[in-house]
């Protein structure tokens, strides 16, 4: 697709006059942001086009993800299927966030006049997209931010407990570790699966755990080591009967999952939507339960941490970089526009087969689950005998593909991580399996 944000088409120029610009005051900024806006029609345009066209090719490999994948930004025909850390952009995307900065650099006064409504829109979409209340999501920098944001406000004392499962990201680890070195909470390790065989399994074996000083259940809800989708909703009935919060790490669901926040039951989420969503690198998504705002204290205090009567008041951080959250917007709607419940279903096909090829690996052992309520676009694993960091190199030095080692040797998670996420084609999981089995026979 031939696009470009700064310089747009003589055709796109032409379709907004230079005299409703001069009307409306706006002059080359209104000129950036219309033709952002005119791109990211004619994209939309194209996919729900596809929708009519290629409706009976969407699976395995149909057309229409071909023809989607277009609308990324990838440059070399890199194949990407390590969506931890950050993940690719789709173009409008990109269009909106470099026009939202240009604005900032040319018409600051934009900043105060309209991004504070355009930050409150884009609250409602994420809202309505996860299956939240606005005044229940927060439009922070990143998971990291969200886990904190737990561990140093609830109103906790010496000798309360957090359990964690011995797969959390050192984001949650060492929020609650600076807890524990500072006011003497004790965080205690229970044990899930690689993968567990059931949601009994891990529910049962954090309610073995919980004493009556249990505070807080810390778990991922996309568990970053071993692709475990983590039984959230079940944990929070089983900790809310004992009166405890839970709080999920969910650094990898927006745009992976198709989910709804309050049918989870879950008291405080926290994701990065830059891994599987598309958004730019450096927004994140926080969500508070509206009845657990008052027990929550803010971390960092402006002008409406003691006033603002919502979530909000846990994003008061002076100025921000606002074109992030309004590309934020953008990504939600490049979701909307292929459907959520499309891209769930899309994900789970290609890691199924993923799993079912390397099932038949001789000496590969799979760290996720086949049981797709507890698995989904992340797949780990191992072949004894072989360092992951080979796999990966020959990967990358083969076939172009990017994956990531991940795990702790000691603890026996070591092993190769693969993001199966929607502009993946079963010819790439071909490709990598190929590739697995040559590092294998070796
Ligand atoms: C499960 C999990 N939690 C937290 C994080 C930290 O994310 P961020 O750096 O976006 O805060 C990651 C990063 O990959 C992760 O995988």
């Amino acid at each position: 697709m031939s696009w470009d944000p700064f310089f747009p088409s003589e055709s796109t120029r032409r379709s907004f006059s230079r005299r409703s610009f001069l009307r409306f005051g706006l002059g080359t900024t209104a000129l950036s942001l219309a033709s952002a806006k005119a791109l990211n029609a004619a994209v939309y345009d194209s996919v729900a086009g596809l929708d009519r066209t290629f409706l009976d090719q969407e699976s395995p490999d149909g057309a229409y993800w071909k023809a989607l994948r277009k609308h990324y930004l990838f440059e070399d025909d890199l194949i990407m299927m390590n969506n931890g850390t950050v993940g690719p952009m789709p173009a409008p995307v990109f269009n909106t966030l470099s026009s939202a900065f240009r604005v900032q650099c040319t018409m600051p006064c934009e900043v105060y006049n309209t991004f504070g409504a355009r930050r409150d829109e884009v609250r409602a979409k994420v809202a309505r997209f996860l299956g939240a209340d606005p005044g229940e999501i927060v439009l922070n920098r990143n998971t990291t931010e969200g886990m904190s944001l737990v561990a140093n406000g609830l109103d906790l004392e010496r000798g309360d407990e957090v359990l964690l499962s011995n797969m959390e990201h050192m984001a949650g680890i060492s929020a609650w570790a600076l807890q524990a070195k500072r006011r003497g909470v004790v965080v205690k390790e229970v044990p899930v699966g690689l993968p567990p065989r059931s949601v009994d399994e891990v529910v049962g074996a954090f309610e073995a755990a919980i004493t009556p000083r249990t505070k807080v259940i810390c778990i991922s809800h996309t568990v970053y080591i071993s692709g475990l989708i983590a039984p959230i909703k079940e944990l929070s009935e089983m900790a809310h009967r004992h009166g405890v919060l839970v709080l999920g790490d969910a650094a990898h669901a927006p745009g992976m999952l198709n989910m709804n926040l309050h049918a989870t039951g879950v008291d405080f989420w926290a994701a990065s939507p830059y891994k599987w969503l598309g958004a730019p690198c450096g927004c994140g998504i926080f969500y508070v339960r509206k009845d657990l705002q008052e027990r929550l204290w803010p971390s960092i205090a402006m002008s409406g941490w003691d006033t603002l009567p919502d979530a909000r008041r846990f994003e008061t951080l002076g100025q921000r970089a606002d074109p992030l959250v309004f590309a934020l917007g953008e990504a939600v709607d490049f979701q909307n526009t292929v459907g959520k419940e499309r891209i769930q279903r899309r994900i789970q096909t290609l890691a199924t087969y993923l799993k079912e090829g390397l099932a038949e690996i001789p000496g590969a052992r799979l760290h996720t689950s086949m049981d797709p309520y507890l698995s989904s676009g992340l797949t780990a694993f191992s072949v004894p005998g072989k360092d992951p960091s080979v796999i990966m190199n020959y990967l990358r030095e083969r076939y172009n593909i990017v994956v990531r080692t991940i795990g702790n040797e000691a603890r026996g998670t070591r092993g190769v991580r693969v993001s199966t996420n929607i502009f993946v084609f079963q010819e790439h999981v071909d490709m990598l399996l190929e590739g697995v089995r040559h590092v294998v026979t070796a």
